[in-house]
C-alpha cells in the first residue's frame, strides 16, 4: 500500500494541506507581477508551497510561465548565472529544437554548448565564456526572462530557491546590485526569492542599506495551523480504510509543534504502526521510534557545542527567555549578559535556534527539544 504521507520530499496535491490563503496570496503575486519574498524555516513547506501554486497556475492561465532556480549548490555567481538562464530557457521552450534555437537566439554570443543528459530527461547548458571578464554577458542573461516574455507576449515569473546563498558569493553586495538594477526594470517578470535563513534573508531584504531593500512583499511562512493538521491525518488515514481520531491526531501535531515536515514523519510512523484503529500506545511507540532514529545525529550535534552553549539551549528548552536576568544567568551558568549575545549568533548560524520577530528564542527542530528535553537535561 502506498503510505499517505510524505516527508523529504516535495508536499503536492493530496500530500498538501490547503494553505489555502497562502497560495492566492502568492498566485495573485504572480498574475499582478509583485515581487515576492518568502521566509520560514527548512521544513516548514516555501518550496512546496511555490511548486505547488506555480503548477496550479500553468494549468490554469495560458499567460504566465513559472521558472524555478534553485541556487542551493550555487557556489559562485558564474554558476547562479546557469541555473538561472538554464532554468528560465527551459520554463519557457520545453521542446529540445525550440531550447537550443532559443539558446542561440539569446545567448549566441557566448557560443553555450549544450548538452544532453538522458537520465533527467533534461536538457543542460554549459557556457563557454567566462562571466567575471565580460560583464556585458551578465547584463544580458540576467534580462533573459524579460526579453522572452516580451518576444512571447508573456507574463514571466523567476522564483529562486534558497536564495540567502547568494550571501557567500565573492563580492555578494556588488551582485546583488547588479540583480537589482536588472530586476527591477522589468516590467513583464516578477520574482519570488525564498530561503530559509532568517537571518540572511533579513540582510537582505530588510536593511535600509541593501540593494533588495523593499523588492516586494515579505512573508513569513508559518507553521500549518493544528486544526488543519487533524483534518489532514484523519482523512489521510481514512484513504487507507485505517482510523484515528481526532484528539489523537491532534495530539501527533502537537508534539511536533505542527512543524510540517515532522508531522508528516510522525504520522507516517503511527500509520504504519496501525493495523486498523490507531491506539495512543501507538503514538508513544512511534515517538520512540523517531527519536531513537534521531538519537545519534542529535547527539553529534550535541558533542559540537560548548558547555556554554548546551547550557544556553537547556536554559530554552526550561522555557527562560529573560536572559539579561542575573538568576538565569547563573541557574544556567551562562557567564555575563555579554555572552549572551555570542551564544546567540553562533546557534543561529548553525541552524540550531531561531529568534522568532517578537525576539522569542526557539529551537529550531522540535524532536531535538524532546529529545534534550528527556534524554539529556
Ligand atoms: N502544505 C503542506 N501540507 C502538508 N505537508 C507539508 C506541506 N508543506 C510542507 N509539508 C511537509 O514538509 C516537508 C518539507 O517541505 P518543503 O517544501 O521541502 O520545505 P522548505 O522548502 O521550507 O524546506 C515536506 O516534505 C512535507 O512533508
Ligand atoms: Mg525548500
Amino acid at each position: 500500500m502506498e503510505t499517505p504521507f510524505i516527508y523529504g520530499r516535495l508536499a503536492k496535491t493530496d500530500n498538501f494541506t490547503n494553505r489555502a490563503k497562502e497560495r492566492s496570496q502568492l498566485a495573485n503575486n504572480f498574475i499582478g507581477l509583485i515581487n515576492t519574498v518568502i521566509i520560514s524555516p527548512r521544513r516548514w513547506g516555501k518550496t512546496s508551497l511555490v511548486r505547488t501554486v506555480a503548477d496550479e497556475l500553468q494549468q490554469k492561465r495560458k499567460d504566465i510561465i513559472v521558472c524555478h532556480v534553485d541556487i542551493f549548490n550555487c557556489k559562485t555567481e558564474e554558476q547562479f548565472l546557469k541555473n538561472y538562464s538554464n532554468a528560465v530557457l527551459l520554463a519557457t521552450h520545453s521542446a529540445w529544437e525550440d531550447f537550443i534555437s532559443a539558446a542561440k537566439k539569446y545567448l549566441g554570443r557566448f557560443v553555450p554548448t549544450i548538452a544532453f543528459s538522458d537520465s533527467a530527461q533534461t536538457y543542460e547548458l554549459s557556457f563557454g565564456v567566462d562571466f567575471k571578464e565580460n560583464r556585458l554577458s551578465i547584463n544580458e542573461i540576467l534580462d533573459l526572462p524579460q526579453r522572452i516574455a516580451k518576444d512571447k507576449k508573456k507574463k514571466v515569473a523567476v522564483c529562486i530557491d534558497e536564495f540567502q546563498n547568494i550571501n557567500n558569493y565573492e563580492d555578494s553586495l556588488a551582485f546583488q546590485r547588479v540583480l537589482r538594477s536588472h530586476w527591477q526594470l522589468h516590467d513583464r517578470v516578477c520574482y519570488c526569492l525564498y530561503g530559509s535563513k532568517r537571518h540572511l534573508l533579513m540582510n537582505i531584504f530588510n536593511d535600509a542599506d541593501m540593494p533588495f531593500y523593499k523588492f516586494g512583499d515579505v512573508f513569513f511562512l508559518q507553521k500549518i495551523i493544528r486544526e488543519d493538521w487533524v483534518k489532514f491525518i484523519t482523512k489521510r488515514f481514512e484513504s487507507t480504510g485505517k482510523t484515528i481520531s481526532e484528539e489523537l491526531s491532534g495530539q501527533i501535531a502537537d508534539a511536533m509543534q505542527n512543524h510540517p515536515y515532522y508531522t508528516q514523519q510522525y504520522s507516517q510512523q503511527v500509520w504504519l504502526r496501525t493495523k486498523k484503529i490507531c491506539k495512543a500506545e501507538i503514538l508513544s511507540e512511534a515517538l520512540e521510534a523517531i527519536m531513537f532514529q534521531m538519537s545519534l545525529l542529535f547527539a553529534n550535534i550535541l558533542d559540537g557545542l560548548t558547555a556554554r552553549q548546551s547550557a544556553f539551549l537547556k536554559a530554552i528548552v526550561f522555557g527562560e527567555q529573560n536572559f539579561s536576568s542575573k538568576k538565569v544567568l547563573k541557574k544556567y551558568d551562562l557567564g555575563t549578559s555579554a555572552n549572551i549575545k555570542n551564544l546567540k549568533k553562533t546557534l543561529l548560524e548553525k541552524d540550531i535556534i531561531d529568534i522568532l520577530p517578537h525576539k522569542n528564542i526557539v529551537l529550531q527542530d522540535p524532536v531535538f527539544e524532546l529529545w534534550l528535553k528527556r534524554e539529556v537535561f
